[in-house]
């Protein structure tokens, strides 16, 4: 064991479906979380949803239904997206379960007794659409922007977070943390915004304007609202598997919830209540669509994940997003764009090595995986054989580039299609004299596929499986170590080798 890891995924609203957005940030999520436990740790692995909030209360309104069953539908829809990429967290995290309710009661009145949290009357400008009180400074070119919807004059008495008093601590955090928030350049941000004394954060809203949230402890006429609600929710389940694991090691969030939610009140909060910081806020970009951020108030940008795991299956999903997004930039969405992968990663290079792999010892070795140890090593062998792929693909995931993990990996299999090429198993074949030779060239590649599974497990962990069934290898869990190049396939049995990733006659036209 190599201790505990704790990881977290922003948890996404409810007032409508997931998209492509939300399903890359957990497969990311899930990525770090697979990579962790083939390396030995213990992880308790947190998302869900965010379920409380006037958007929730008006969109079951107009469903003519009770919020809490609004709730439960899109709730579970979120959940099943999760499922069928083969998201596997230890919990999913509801804001509406009794259990969080208590916890943030907790906080609050902790944070009230200590006096934190103050009363204060309010008047000021106030944005429908985000449901936020807005200022002057809020203006672009004298005009209120357009994501602020309607805004009006309003007065009302409400419940303040001080921020200011630990605005000098945060920012000598930061300077000690430089990995506290990664990408750098997002880190600079954060420092940019700490530079102006920090406004008290408005915690509530009377229940006469919302219901839909959780009431404060020390005044039941108010509810809690939105930040203090959501990210509480960290805390509230981390001692789900009975030991409280804290502080998380990694957090990952999107680039729009870093200032001030994540960057400024989480660490504030934290520090208010005596708890440790998290050790990493990993902060993604946007996906887009065609150049628009792909959002749920832009039906036109949507990418529905849905149709493409029904068609392609959960692991092309998986493998596009982690290869095609540089963790911390934007990344452009397109059905071209997924079809190359498809067919050219996944397809022409993974699929087309193992499917003639094992069909070459079906057809020469009649299945049995021939002893290759010590026999012709020549510079190709020792190339393939290398265990630099394995260095080089854990040092990429923990600098947080999964796409250069995928790179590394995807290098591997392109050795190992040019070795194909390069020794000819099918000349060798057909000359009795190379029948060593060719025992060594196809026990070589034979154990190219079962490392080559155990490196693609945390990113297409289905892949990972098939190709350990066609093996006939235990499936799993599986550890990075036997990644290295090893001597264990002697003798194996493999069983009937299945095209992994079939072509498909017409265009993929997946509903965009
Ligand atoms: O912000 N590309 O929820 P949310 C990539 N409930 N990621 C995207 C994206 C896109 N086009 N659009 C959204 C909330 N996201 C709060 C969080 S956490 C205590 C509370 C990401 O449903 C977004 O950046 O609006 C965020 O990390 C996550 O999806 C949920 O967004
Ligand atoms: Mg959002």
């Amino acid at each position: 064991m190599s201790g505990a890891y704790f990881l977290t995924t922003a948890i996404d609203y409810v007032n409508s479906a997931p998209h492509l957005g939300h399903a890359y940030e957990k497969v990311l999520a899930d990525f770090f979380a697979r990579h962790q436990q083939s390396l030995g740790s213990d992880v308790l692995f947190l998302t869900g949803v965010d379920e409380h909030g006037q958007k929730v209360q008006q969109s079951a309104q107009k469903e003519g239904i009770e919020p809490q069953l609004f709730c439960d539908e899109m709730s579970a829809r979120f959940q099943r997206l999760h499922e069928s990429l083969g998201v596997k967290a230890s919990h999913f995290v509801r804001t509406t379960d009794a259990h969080h309710k208590t916890i943030v009661r907790e906080w609050l009145q902790r944070l009230h007794d200590k006096g934190e949290i103050f009363f204060q009357e309010y008047e000021g400008y106030y944005s429908i659409r985000q449901e936020q009180f807005v200022t002057e400074k809020d203006k672009v070119d004298g005009q209120w922007p357009e994501i602020f919807g309607e805004v009006i004059q309003t007065k009302e008495p409400n419940y303040y977070f001080r921020l200011e008093p630990y605005r000098q601590r945060l920012l000598k955090h930061l300077e000690e943390n430089p990995e506290f928030v990664v990408p750098t350049f997002r880190r600079k941000e954060l420092l940019g915004a700490l530079t102006e004394p920090l406004a008290d954060l408005c915690i509530s809203r009377p229940k006469s304007r919302l219901s839909w949230g959780i009431p404060l402890p020390f005044n039941e006429d108010y509810v809690t609202y939105v930040w203090f609600d959501a990210l509480v929710n960290y805390y509230s389940f981390a001692s789900i598997k009975g030991t409280l694991y804290w502080p998380p090691d990694l957090q990952i969030i999107g680039k729009d919830i870093l200032i001030p939610a994540h960057g400024v009140y989480w660490p504030i909060m934290l520090f208010a209540l005596d708890q440790a910081l998290p050790k990493h806020l990993l902060v993604h970009g946007f996906w887009t669509n065609s150049g628009a951020k792909i959002s749920k108030s832009d039906a036109k940008s949507l990418v529905d994940p849905v149709p493409y795991v029904e068609k392609f299956g959960p692991d092309v999903l998986r493998y596009f997003v982690l290869r095609e997004m540089v963790l911390g930039q934007d990344a452009d969405f397109s059905d071209e764009r997924f079809d190359t992968r498809y067919t050219g990663d996944l397809g022409k290079k993974l699929g087309n090595l193992v499917q003639r792999t094992l069909s070459m010892i079906g057809r020469y070795r009649d299945g049995k995986i021939p002893s290759y140890d010590g026999f012709h090593i020549t510079p190709a062998d020792t190339a393939l054989r290398s265990d630099a792929v394995v260095e080089e693909y854990r040092r990429a995931v923990d600098e947080f580039a999964p796409h250069l993990a995928l790179q590394a990996i995807w290098n591997l299999v392109a050795r190992a299609n040019e070795y194909v090429e390069e020794t000819a198993p099918f000349k060798l074949a057909k000359d009795p004299t190379q029948a060593k030779r060719l025992d060594a060239v196809l026990g070589h590649l034979a154990e190219t596929i079962r490392r080559l599974s155990v490196l693609i497990e945390a990113a297409l962990p289905f892949t990972a499986k098939k190709i350990r069934a066609q093996l006939q290898l235990p499936l799993g869990p599986v550890k990075l170590e036997e990644a290295l190049f090893g001597n264990s396939l002697h003798g194996h049995v493999i069983g009937k080798p299945e095209v992994l990733f079939p072509p498909f006659e017409e265009k993929p036209q997946a509903g965009t």
